[in-house]
């Protein structure tokens, strides 16, 4: 197995199970990260999804380069596929991902966070774009995502110089958007995924949605998808749950429908 996966409340957590090779990102554990996946899009009781890596020492090094010394091209190209499938089907999935980086995140590895929607590091996490020194180039949406995230200079401030940079940094530049101290990282990624699993499920689904696919349309079509999408809000019995317990002065209770 490659995914430690366990359920806590609405939300489930994903460890990545590899700690002696620095969690990094084998053919086996993409198929199971597809299958994961896979699973969770048809789960509509899952709320959140915490992703995070086995150990203290990273979230996940990236490709497997001893693999990867193993593999025809070919094969390497069947590898990029399937990253690149996986990754779009986590921006896709109907729930938010919240990337809990416990430690290094480096090429595959932080493309991997890229495409979650909250990412949360550990003082100690250290994270980058190291493609261009291993003669290569981030191929798994690193470079259009970590632009889109952090805007093109700083983007290639990280890619060219293929450094390393720390949470600290990582937080200055929109990269992370919360820190924990190493030991309350995961207690931190799990109450931020109750935080959100309090909402309402389809307004959750849809405001990704709105804000994902409406980043790179223009102005007026980005305003009619969020129309379309506030829509689907306004049909569903949780907005009148709402409304009700508001007026009772009470917590809601979402059902999803
Ligand atoms: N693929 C395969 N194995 C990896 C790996 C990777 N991407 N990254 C680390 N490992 C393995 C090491 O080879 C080592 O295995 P060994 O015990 O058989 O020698 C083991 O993980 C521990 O590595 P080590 O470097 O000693 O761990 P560390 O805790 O000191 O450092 C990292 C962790 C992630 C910072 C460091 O391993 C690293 O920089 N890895 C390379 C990351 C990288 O460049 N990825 C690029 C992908 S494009």
């Amino acid at each position: 197995m490659e995914f430690r996966i366990e359920r806590r409340g609405e939300a489930e957590v994903w460890t990545i199970d590899g700690e002696d090779r620095r969690n990094a990102i084998s053919m086996a554990m993409l198929r199971e990260l597809g299958d994961h996946l896979a699973r969770a899009a048809a789960d509509r009781a899952l709320r959140v999804v915490v992703l995070t890596g086995a150990g203290d020492k990273a979230f996940c090094a990236g490709a497997d380069l001893k693999e990867r010394a193993r593999m025809s091209p070919d094969d390497v190209q069947t590898f990029h596929d399937g990253l690149r499938r996986a990754l779009r089907a986590i921006e896709e999935a109907p729930q938010p991902f919240v990337a809990a980086l416990n430690g290094a995140a480096l090429g595959g590895g932080l493309e991997l966070a890229l495409a979650c929607d909250l990412r949360i590091a550990s003082d100690a996490a250290q994270l980058g774009l190291p493609e261009v020194s291993l003669g290569i180039i981030p191929g798994g949406g690193g470079t259009q995502r970590l632009a889109r995230l952090i805007g093109v200079a700083r983007a290639k401030d990280l890619v060219l110089t293929a450094r390393r940079c720390g949470a600290a940094e990582a937080l200055a530049m929109g990269l992370v958007s919360r820190l924990s101290p190493p030991q309350r990282l995961l207690a931190d990624a799990l109450d931020l995924a109750a935080r959100l699993s309090r909402n309402a499920p389809v307004s959750l689904r849809q405001a990704k949605r709105a804000i994902d696919g409406g980043f790179h349309l223009p102005l007026e079509e980005a305003l009619d998808l969020e129309h379309r999408l506030y829509q689907d809000c306004m049909r569903t019995k949780d907005r009148v749950e709402a409304l009700r317990a508001f007026a009772e002065k009470r917590a809601p209770v979402f059902t999803g429908e």
